[in-house]
């Protein structure tokens, strides 16, 4: 959201499914959290927030209006009791859309379970020009909610609302029928396609986290958008998180695999070739490959990783680098360091060894 600010005039946070705002006196909440983050930042904003439990909302508005930040804040913090699908209108249709006309609007749905997300609803928020979805996606609710409409316990109409379609339900009934080893993968595929298909993101990017200590899912993050620059600023996002130690993360492979983050798996020999590939036709800038190419929409590498293999690519005397003009040789003894490292700028040129 921060990165589209270069492009946006102001900001709408979104938290469909916002929780108590803060917890034990003390613990702040996603709504809280975007608060501070929000009163940092120089454009105007709006937040919007929704929360289906009385209790919960009470304090919601409470830990809302008590927080003491709020500078540059557009209008009055819009908090609703109820639940997000009948408040999604009013929200986009709120007066920073008529003051503002680049408004980055990012929705965090983030449901306990996964009862009350929509597939029309983000289609909704999707389809404001600037639109970011991050949905947070239960696969041990779903499953158990497929679970339950397959034993005539559970209606379907739900999980009909969460996949946008009932053909992807019955799709979604069969996987769970023939119980495959990998079923989580099958689910997990079906659903970005249905986020792909039902709600018009040209860009969805999912990521696994595992439970602690396990080899298990403990959930997985889906960043949706239609907005290049969005998707490559996730990327990133997610590619730095991974070193954290909460526990380890993925991007996945829109194909049949998922990969870890990690330089030797094939997505990343996959990239090299096509790096050279593109070399051998012509010297090109760093940024073709660390803008362009992470704006992609089924380009799961990030900037930083691209980086990351044309050094290596460097190292191993495969490509040269050449000043931004292309008149001289560049080569990392001669580039900025740091942590003792030669950087790449994104306006060097590379072209391949000519001696290879
Ligand atoms: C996982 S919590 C949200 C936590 C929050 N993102 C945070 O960081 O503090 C999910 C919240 O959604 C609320 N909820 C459940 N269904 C809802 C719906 N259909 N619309 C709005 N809120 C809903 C629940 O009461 C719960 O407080």
């Amino acid at each position: 959201m921060w990165a589209l600010g270069r492009s946006a005039d102001a900001f709408h946070y979104i938290d469909g499914f916002a929780g108590a705002g803060l917890y034990e006196g003390r613990y702040p909440g996603s709504p809280l959290i975007a608060l501070t983050l929000l009163s940092k930042q120089r454009l105007p904003w709006s937040v919007s927030f929704v929360e289906a439990d009385i209790k919960l909302f009470q304090q919601l508005a409470k830990a809302v209006h008590e927080h003491p930040t709020k500078a540059g804040i557009f209008d009055k913090p819009f908090i609703q009791h109820g639940e997000f699908t009948q408040f999604v209108q009013e929200i986009l249709s709120r007066g920073i859309y008529s003051q503002f006309k680049r408004v980055a609007t990012f929705a965090f749905i983030d449901p306990c379970g996964a009862s009350g997300v929509r597939m029309s609803d983000i289609a909704r928020l999707l389809s404001q020009d600037y639109g970011e979805c991050l949905l947070f996606w239960n696969y041990d609710g779903i499953n158990r909610w497929l679970g339950g409409a397959q034993a005539g316990t559970h209606s379907t109409a739900g999980v009909v609302d969460l996949f946008g379609d009932e053909a992807l339900v019955r799709e979604a009934l069969a996987i769970c029928l023939k119980m495959p080893p990998d079923k989580e993968r099958l689910l997990r595929d079906l659903f970005i396609r249905a986020v792909s298909t039902k709600s018009g993101a040209r860009f969805v990017l999912p990521f696994r986290f595992e439970a602690k200590g396990s080899e298990r899912t403990s959930h997985y993050l889906i960043h949706c958008s239609n907005h290049g620059l969005a998707f490559k600023i996730m990327k990133d996002v997610m590619d730095s998180a991974s070193s954290g130690d909460e526990g380890a993360f993925e991007f996945l492979n829109d194909a049949d695999t998922s990969y870890q983050m990690g330089m030797f798996r094939p997505q990343f020999e996959k990239a090299r070739a096509e790096i050279l590939a593109q070399l051998t036709k012509e010297t090109t800038p760093v940024r073709v490959f660390t803008d362009d190419w992470t704006r992609r929409p089924h380009d799961l590498i990030s900037s930083v990783a691209y980086k990351r293999i044309l050094l290596e690519l460097e190292e191993a005397g495969e490509i040269q680098v050449l000043s931004k003009d292309g008149t001289e040789p560049m080569p990392a003894k001669r580039r900025p360091k740091r942590l003792g490292k030669a950087t790449l700028g994104d306006d060097y040129l590379l072209r391949l060894t000519t001696t290879r």
